[in-house]
C-alpha cells in the first residue's frame, strides 16, 4: 500500500480518536490492509459522530419520549356495513393488482441468532410434511397471485453481506421456484459498525471493523440507492407490500390491506392484531405526539400497558406485525428529509478480536448496535390506515429455536389452516381429542392459495389417512 493512502487513513482514524483499529497494521498481507484502508475509508465521520452521541444518550438514560395516545383503526368487521367496506376494499386491491401497480417487498438481511439457524431465515425448512422453505412458500404465493389476477407481481428482496450470497444461490439452485428471475431483484442493505461502552470501533478480526446490517429500516435508502426504486416504477409499480421472512402465513399482497391503503390515500400502512395480554412483546401502534408511530415494547410504561378503556378493552391493544403498505413517492418522500429515520441503540454479543489479537466471543452483551426500523416512517405519513386481522389466519413467526414463536408452533399453525380449508372443502379431516389434526397436512400456495381454488382442484372422493401433501 502507497504511504499517503496510509497516512490518509490513519488522519481519518486520528481525527475519530480510532487509531486502534491500525493496532495489527504490521501484523496484516498485503490484501487484508487493502480490506482494512477500504473499511476505514467507507466509514462516515457524520454517521460515527452521531452514532456516539446517540450512545452517550442512551447510556446516560436520556430517553426522550413524547405523548401517546391510541388511534383508529379499520376493526375485523362484524357488521354487513363492515363486510361490504371490506369488500370494497378488496375489489380496489385486486384492481391495483391486475393494473401492476403492486410489488412484494421482503426484508431478509436478519442473520437468525435467535433460530440458531445457519443460513438465511428464508431458506429454513417450515413445510410440515415437506423440507419446503420459507423462501418456497413466498414464492408459491407470489406465482399463486399471478395465477388469480393475470400480473405477477414483482418481488424485491433486500440482503445484507451476511445473507446476500447464500440467498441467490438458494434462488438459483431452485430455479427461483418458477418465477421469472427478470422480476425478482435483490439488493443489499448498508451496515453499520457496532461500538463499545467508550464509543470505541471493534475489530472482528485484526483486519476487519465489526459491522452489523443497519436494521430494516435501511430498506429504503437501500432499494432507492440500487436502483431497484426506479425499476419497479418503470414497471408502474405504486405501492410496495413490506413483509418480513420469518411468518409462513403471511398474505401477500393480501388485496384487502392494499385496497384500504389505496381507498384512504394512505402513505403508509399497517397490519395489527389483538396483543395477546398487556406484556406481549410486539411494538404497539399510536400516535407519539400527535404523529402516526409504533412504539415498540419496551419503550411502554407499565401504566400504558395496563391501560383500559371504558368498555374493558386493552387501550393499546394493536400490536405491529411488520406487514405494511406504502407508496413508492413516499419512500422518495422520507429519503428526501434531513433527519431520515432514527437509529435504535441496542445491547447485544458482538464477537471481537482484543487489545492482544485474541478472539473474544461474548456471553453477555459487550457492545452496541445501532438499528433503524421502517415503522419510524409512519412518522412522516400524512395519512395512514391500520389495519386489524385475526392472529390465527395470519401471524405465525419463526423467531426461536423451541417454545412460542418456533419452527414447531408455525407447522402446527400452518396444518391447522390447511385443516380449515379443506374441511371448507367438504373433506374430513381426522382430529385427536384436543382437536387438532391428527396428520401433518400440507398444502402448495401452487396447487392451491385458499379454500375456494382447493375446492376446485381437489380429486373427487379425497381422503386424509396419513400426512398429506397437495401440491
Ligand atoms: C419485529 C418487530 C416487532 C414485530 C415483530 C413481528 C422490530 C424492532 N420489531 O421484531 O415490532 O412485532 O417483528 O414479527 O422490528 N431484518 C433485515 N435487516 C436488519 C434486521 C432485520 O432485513 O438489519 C429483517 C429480518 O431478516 C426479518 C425482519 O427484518 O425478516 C425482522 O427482524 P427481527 O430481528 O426478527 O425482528 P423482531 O425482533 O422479531
Amino acid at each position: 500500500m502507497n504511504d499517503s493512502r496510509f497516512r490518509k487513513i490513519r488522519e481519518k482514524l486520528q481525527q475519530l480518536g480510532q487509531e486502534h483499529v491500525l493496532r495489527f497494521w504490521d501484523e496484516l498481507s498485503e490484501a487484508q490492509r487493502a480490506e482494512l484502508a477500504e473499511q476505514v475509508e467507507k466509514l462516515e465521520p457524520e454517521l460515527l459522530r452521531h452514532l456516539r452521541q446517540l450512545l452517550r444518550e442512551h447510556l446516560s438514560g436520556k430517553r426522550p419520549r413524547g405523548d401517546l395516545e391510541p388511534v383508529e383503526m379499520v376493526r375485523v368487521p362484524t357488521t354487513d356495513e363492515d363486510r361490504a367496506r371490506h369488500r370494497r376494499a378488496q375489489e380496489a386491491g385486486e384492481e391495483a393488482l391486475r393494473r401492476g401497480k403492486v410489488a412484494a417487498l421482503l426484508v431478509a438481511g436478519g442473520q437468525a441468532t435467535r433460530l440458531g439457524y445457519p443460513g438465511p431465515k428464508g431458506t429454513f425448512p417450515i413445510g410440515p410434511v415437506t423440507e419446503r422453505s420459507l423462501y418456497q412458500y413466498q414464492a408459491e404465493k407470489i406465482r399463486a397471485l399471478g395465477r388469480r389476477y393475470g400480473v405477477t407481481p414483482p418481488w424485491a428482496i433486500m440482503t445484507s453481506p451476511a445473507t446476500d450470497e447464500a440467498t441467490r444461490r438458494f434462488f438459483e439452485e431452485h430455479d427461483f421456484f418458477g418465477l421469472d428471475p427478470n422480476r425478482v431483484f435483490f439488493f443489499v442493505q448498508h451496515t453499520v459498525p457496532a461500538l463499545d461502552p467508550e464509543g470505541k470501533l471493534l475489530l472482528a478480526e485484526k483486519h476487519r471493523i465489526a459491522e452489523s446490517p443497519n436494521g430494516h429500516g435501511g430498506v429504503f435508502e437501500a432499494i432507492a440507492e440500487s436502483g431497484v426504486l426506479d425499476q419497479l416504477a418503470e414497471l408502474g409499480v405504486e405501492v410496495l407490500f413490506h413483509f418480513q421472512v420469518d411468518n409462513p402465513l403471511i398474505k401477500i399482497c393480501d388485496p384487502v390491506f392494499v385496497g384500504y391503503h389505496v381507498l384512504e390515500n394512505a402513505e403508509m400502512s399497517a397490519k395489527v392484531l389483538k396483543k395477546r395480554d398487556p406484556y406481549e412483546k410486539l411494538g404497539v401502534v399510536g400516535k407519539l405526539n400527535g404523529k402516526y408511530a409504533v412504539i415498540e415494547y419496551s419503550d411502554l410504561t407499565t401504566e400504558e400497558m395496563e391501560a383500559r378503556t371504558e368498555s374493558g378493552e386493552l387501550k393499546y391493544w394493536a400490536g405491529s406485525i411488520a406487514i405494511h403498505c406504502y407508496n413508492v413517492d413516499f419512500v422518495r418522500r422520507v429519503l428526501a428529509t434531513d433527519e431520515g429515520l432514527p437509529y435504535h441503540v441496542a445491547h447485544k454479543k458482538v464477537p471481537h478480536v482484543d487489545a492482544q489479537g485474541q478472539p473474544v466471543t461474548p456471553e453477555e452483551p459487550n457492545a452496541y448496535k445501532f438499528e433503524r426500523f421502517v415503522f419510524d416512517a409512519l412518522q412522516f405519513a400524512e395519512r395512514a390506515v391500520f389495519q386489524e386481522v385475526l392472529r390465527e389466519e395470519e401471524f405465525s413467526p419463526v423467531k426461536n429455536a423451541t417454545g412460542a414463536d418456533s419452527p414447531d408452533t408455525a407447522r402446527r399453525d400452518l396444518t391447522r389452516v390447511f385443516a380449515e380449508w379443506l374441511e371448507a372443502a367438504g373433506v374430513e379431516v381426522p382430529r385427536g381429542d384436543d382437536g387438532a389434526p391428527l396428520y401433518p397436512l400440507e398444502i402448495s400456495p401452487a396447487f392451491a392459495e385458499g379454500p375456494d381454488e382447493l375446492r376446485q382442484k381437489l380429486p373427487a372422493g379425497f381422503k386424509i389417512t396419513g400426512p398429506t401433501v397437495l401440491e
